[in-house]
C-alpha cells in the first residue's frame, strides 16, 4: 500500500511594507489563492512609502484580504494547518499589523504560528513555480529594501555572501525615478522608459564591479545621475529615456556580473533571481544571457511573484514548519535582519 501524506495548507500573511497580502499555499508549492492589496495610490503623491499611512492602510485591509484569500482557496478556515506571517525585516508598524493579526488568528483557530523572515520568503518564491532549482544554488535578492547574494543549501539554510553597503537596487531605481520626475514606484517606469532610450549614450559609473567580493553600492550611480541632471538643467528632459537606459544598464551589469561570479565561486550550476527588481526586463535578459554562456541555469519567478506577496511567505512557512521552527505569541517583529 502506498502511503499518501495529507496535504498541508498554510495561510501566508505579508505586511512588511506597502502591500497587504494573504495567500493559501499547499505543501509549499501550489498556490490555491493569492491576494495582494497595493497601497501605491496612497503613497504615490508623497514620492515614497509613508510608514504611518502604511500601518493604517494595513489595518483597514487585513481582514478583507485574509477573508478573500481563504474564500478564494476553496477551503474553510478550519482546514488551515498553520499561519505564516512576515516577522521582519520591514517597517515595524506595518509588520505589527500582520504579525499581531496572525498571532490572534492562529491562537483562535488553534494552529501553529510561524514567523517568517521576509528575505527568506523572497528566496522561497522560486519553489512556487515548475522546475525549481535543486540545492545548493546561489540567489540574487534585489528589492526596494535589500540587495544581497546568498548561498542556499536548504529552504532554511541561507548564507549571506555579500550585500549592498548603502542603497538597495530597487531604492536606487525609486530615487532616480523621483529625481527625473517620473514618480513612485520607480522601477517599472524606468524599465519601460529604458526601452525607448540608448544605454550607451550616457555611461554611468559601475561601483564595486571590479571588486572580487559580493558587496554592492548603488548610491554612487544615483549620485552620478543627479550630477548629470544638475549639469544639464535645461535639456536633460529631452534625454530622460537615455538617462534611464544608461542607469538601468549600469545597475543590471553589476547585479548580473556578481551573481554569475558567486555561482562560479560556490560551484553552483543553478541561480535564482528574486525580489521586486527581478521583474526588471533588462536584468532578466542579462542574467539569462550571461548564465547561458557559462552553462548555468537560471530561475526567475513570474512577475507577480517577484514583488511582495504572501504566497512566498506561506511557502517559506511550510519549510520552517517541517524544520520544527515555530513562532511564539511573545515574539516581537524586527525591522532589520540580525
Ligand atoms: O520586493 P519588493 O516588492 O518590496 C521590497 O521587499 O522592497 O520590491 C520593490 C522594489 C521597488 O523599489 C521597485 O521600484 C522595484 O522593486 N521594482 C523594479 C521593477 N519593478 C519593481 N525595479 C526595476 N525594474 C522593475 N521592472
Ligand atoms: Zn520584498
Amino acid at each position: 500500500m502506498v502511503f499518501v501524506a495529507d496535504p498541508m495548507y498554510i495561510l501566508g500573511i505579508e505586511t512588511s511594507c506597502d502591500e497587504t497580502a494573504a495567500a493559501v499555499v499547499q505543501n509549499g508549492t501550489d498556490i490555491l489563492s493569492s491576494m495582494v492589496s497595493s497601497q501605491v495610490e496612497v503613497h504615490h503623491r508623497y514620492g515614497g512609502v509613508v510608514p504611518e499611512l502604511a500601518s493604517r492602510k494595513h489595518i483597514e485591509a487585513i481582514v478583507p484580504v485574509v477573508t478573500e484569500a481563504i474564500n478564494d482557496s476553496g477551503l474553510e478556515a478550519k482546514q488551515i494547518d498553520a499561519i505564516a506571517a512576515t516577522r521582519g525585516p520591514g517597517l515595524v508598524g506595518a509588520l505589527l499589523v500582520g504579525y499581531s493579526f496572525a498571532k490572534a488568528y492562529a491562537y483562535t483557530i488553534g494552529v501553529p504560528l510561524i514567523g517568517v523572515n521576509h528575505l527568506e520568503g523572497h528566496i522561497n518564491s522560486v519553489f512556487l513555480e515548475p522546475g525549481p532549482p535543486p540545492f545548493p544554488f546561489v540567489a540574487l535578492l534585489a528589492s526596494g529594501g535589500h540587495t544581497g547574494i546568498y548561498h542556499v543549501t536548504s529552504h532554511t539554510a541561507i548564507e549571506l555572501m555579500g550585500q549592498t553597503r548603502d542603497d538597495a537596487a530597487g531604492e536606487a531605481f525609486d530615487k532616480v525615478s523621483k529625481l527625473l520626475g517620473l514618480g513612485y514606484p520607480g522601477g517599472s517606469v524606468i524599465d519601460k522608459l529604458s526601452k525607448e532610450g540608448n544605454p550607451t549614450k550616457i555611461a554611468f559609473t559601475r561601483p564595486y564591479l571590479n571588486k572580487s567580493d559580493f558587496d554592492f553600492s548603488f548610491s554612487g550611480i544615483k549620485t552620478a545621475v543627479s550630477l548629470y541632471v544638475g549639469r544639464h538643467p535645461s535639456d536633460y528632459k529631452n534625454r530622460v529615456a537615455d538617462i534611464a537606459a544608461g542607469f538601468q544598464e549600469a545597475v543590471v551589469e553589476v547585479l548580473a556580473y556578481k551573481v554569475i561570479n558567486a555561482a562560479r565561486k560556490k560551484g553552483c550550476e543553478h541561480i535564482a533571481v528574486v525580489g521586486g527588481v527581478a521583474a526588471n526586463s533588462g536584468l532578466r535578459h542579462q542574467v539569462r544571457l550571461q548564465a547561458e554562456r557559462q552553462g548555468l541555469e537560471v530561475h526567475i519567478p513570474s512577475i507577480q511573484l517577484c514583488g511582495d506577496n504572501a504566497a512566498m511567505i506561506a511557502a517559506a512557512g511550510y519549510h520552517y514548519l517541517n524544520a520544527g521552527i515555530r513562532g511564539k505569541l511573545s515574539d516581537d517583529v524586527f525591522s532589520k535582519s540580525k
